[in-house]
């Protein structure tokens, strides 16, 4: 999956030794179980343990792994199947002669493993990644032994997003690799070369490295690097040097995770809707499990959620009613069971967590359930306690988020969410095909619309810095743009130590603008002219009222809506999308806000005080 740590080694040195260490320096990317692979005397030699690498650590010391100068290792961050040493990597063909590591999705795995499974292959484990040693291990022979071309030929069968690393007994000088979608980098040395999914790993041995490109295969040798096409092709590949140190490799060369978890929204997003619409344009969330009859028979959706992911789930419920006309309830987990709600088996009780591990989600959840109530959990974190409590799951992929303040997850709970939307209007006949298949193909292009907010946050930034003396910043918003403004809210609250707060714009006149005076900042999440163009216009006299009263407003706004630049003070531009889509670019800028403020207020932006990422109790 996104985020799994690959490491490969061939050289002079002991290649266990270089594999965990590398394999530590990927520790923060998350993972839950991790395992190495090594060639000794013509036989493949494993040990692969669930848990931390302490686990395979301490496996190592009871049941050592032979002295070998080739090897593969790998975190992994459980996707298909929960985190269990049958699961972990690396994975073994039926014969022991081939051992692969893997991280991205293979969407078209179960086709491939219903064919080796035809053709008598038993297979060890609920991966994906087992289905590719067994086709390796197939195809080496019809390559005459070359591993490199059976790779070729394994990877032209692949659909989705991989990179895989392989060693084959019989080559024990060798380490093949591909790469599609998913992040791989060679570490050149003197007499010995790196695999890995990033420089992290081996950036302590090797500052020279060169990146592979999309559909590409390398050929590994303590002394060769050999790369092609899919088809075989010679390609050059660009060297570079990593000028990063160690620290600032683990964060991919940026300063914060958090500033990499916000560069790595478009991705996340993507990754979350890969596969999620199969070729005949509908939704497939198979993975679900939940019972079409059952989706049919519900009369009411109630999502239950914390903090961010609470606002995710207000933005969905927008979604969610107008595409299934079903009630949505959006509940703050600490306050539903507390509250004796209505839920029975009518009710489809959705939990949205990152860390899946939140206990006032998990006690929400357990009440629900009592109550009868059918539960799905939307979660970031494969085999935590909320999904395995849950009737079903939808998995998030935005990759481990390590910063405390959310962002990526952010994105991919709407993303699920709306896929959650989609599917019971399919499943329910709320909506047509062509509608549905509408909705997904502006889903498609949104990790576009995000990569074109992210090369333009300069701004908001400078912003950022010119208020960072404030001791208070409003934010407004109305429709899907009111949870938006919650959120805007909540990250500068948790990052900046400052006050702010969010509102729907037409609550203003309700008390709030009370507090607007000289120079008070109001950051207002503007909505499409073209989507309500009522609500634009009532947003615009929300601006009027409190720039009348001296308030300094800061309109998101998209491009091409010069009305807003008559009435605002700055102008923050995000791309012109459909009114449902907004959330996935307006919050975007205010993440970035957010940042800057507490960088500019010198304060830790990654672990703010007083705040945990994942609060496990009540
Ligand atoms: C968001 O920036 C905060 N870190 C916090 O509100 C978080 O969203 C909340 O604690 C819920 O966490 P979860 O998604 O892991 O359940």
């Amino acid at each position: 999956m996104p985020m799994c740590g690959i490491v490969g080694y061939v050289g002079q040195k002991q290649a266990l030794e270089i594999i965990v260490a590398g394999l530590r320096r990927l520790e923060y990317r998350g993972y839950d179980s991790a395992g190495v692979a090594v060639i000794s005397e013509g036989e493949l030699e494993v040990r692969k343990k669930a848990g931390k690498l302490a686990n395979l650590e301490s496996l190592l010391g009871t049941d050592p792994l032979p002295a070998s100068t080739t090897g593969i290792g790998h975190t992994r961050w459980a996707t298909h199947g929960g985190p269990t040493d049958s699961n972990a990597h690396p994975h073994l063909s039926e014969d022991r002669s081939v051992a692969v590591i893997h991280n991205g999705i293979i969407e078209n795995f179960s086709e491939l493993r219903d064919e080796l499974t035809a053709s008598g292959v038993l297979l060890a484990s609920e991966t994906d990644t087992e289905v590719v040693a067994h086709l390796l291990a197939q195809a080496i022979p019809v390559a005459n032994g070359d591993l490199p071309e059976a790779m070729r030929r394994v990877c032209r069968r692949l659909e989705g997003a991989f990179t895989l690393v392989a060693i084959d007994r019989a080559q024990p000088d060798l380490v093949v690799a591909a790469r599609r979608n998913s992040p791989l980098v060679v570490g050149v040395g003197q007499g010995e070369n790196f695999l890995a999914s990033d420089v992290a790993a081996f950036v302590d041995h090797t500052r020279e490295a060169l990146e592979l490109g999309q559909d590409q295969v390398v050929a590994m040798t303590a002394h060769e690097i050999l790369v092609t096409d899919f088809d075989g092709a010679p390609v050059e590949v660009k060297p570079f040097h990593v000028d990063w140190d160690a620290s600032a490799a683990e964060k991919g060369g940026y300063e914060l995770f958090m500033l990499k978890e916000i560069a790595e929204q478009p991705k996340a997003v993507a990754d979350s809707l890969r596969g999620r619409m199969n070729k005949e344009s509908r939704i497939q969330l198979d993975e679900m499990h939940m019972d079409e009859g059952l989706l049919r028979s519900i009369n009411k959706v109630v999502v239950i959620a914390c903090g961010t992911a609470a606002n995710a789930g207000m933005v969905a419920k927008y979604a969610i009613e107008h595409w299934t006309r079903l009630p949505v309830e959006v509940e703050l987990a600490s306050e539903f069971r507390y509250r004796d709600p209505i839920v029975g088996p009518d009710s489809l009780v959705i939990a949205i967590s990152q860390s899946g591990e939140t206990m006032d989600t998990l006690m929400a959840l357990r009440h629900a359930k009592a109550q009868g109530a059918r539960t799905l959990a939307i979660c970031n974190t494969v085999g935590s306690t909320i999904p395995r409590e849950s009737d079903a799951v939808l998995y998030t992929y935005a990759g481990p988020e390590i910063a405390v303040a959310s962002t990526k997850a952010f994105l991919t709970q709407i993303i699920a969410a709306y896929l959650v939307g989609l599917y019971l209007a399919q499943v329910r006949g709320t909506m047509f095909e062509d509608e549905i298949r509408a909705v997904f193909t502006e889903l498609h292009g949104m990790p576009e619309k995000v990569d074109r907010v992210l090369d333009t946050t300069e701004p908001v930034r400078a912003l950022a810095r010119d208020l960072s003396a404030a001791t208070s910043v409003l934010f407004l918003g109305r429709h899907v743009g009111y949870p938006v403004a919650l959120e805007g809210a909540l990250k500068l609250k948790e990052l900046a130590y400052m006050h702010a707060e969010g509102f729907a714009a037409g609550e203003l006149k309700h008390g709030p603008i009370a507090l607007i005076e000289e120079g008070v900042p109001v950051i207002v999440v503007v909505p499409s002219p073209k989507g309500r163009a009522i609500l634009h216009d009532k947003i615009v006299s929300n601006i009027q009222e409190v720039r009348a009263r001296g308030a300094v407003v800061i309109a998101i706004a998209e491009e091409g809506d010069e009305t807003i630049a008559k009435h605002a003070d700055h102008v923050i531009r995000i791309p012109a999308v459909p009114t449902l889509m907004q959330p996935l670019v307006a919050t975007v800028p205010l993440q970035v806000f957010a940042c800057e403020m507490a960088t500019a207020r010198g304060l830790d932006v990654d672990q703010p005080r007083n705040l945990a990422k994942s609060v496990t109790v009540e």
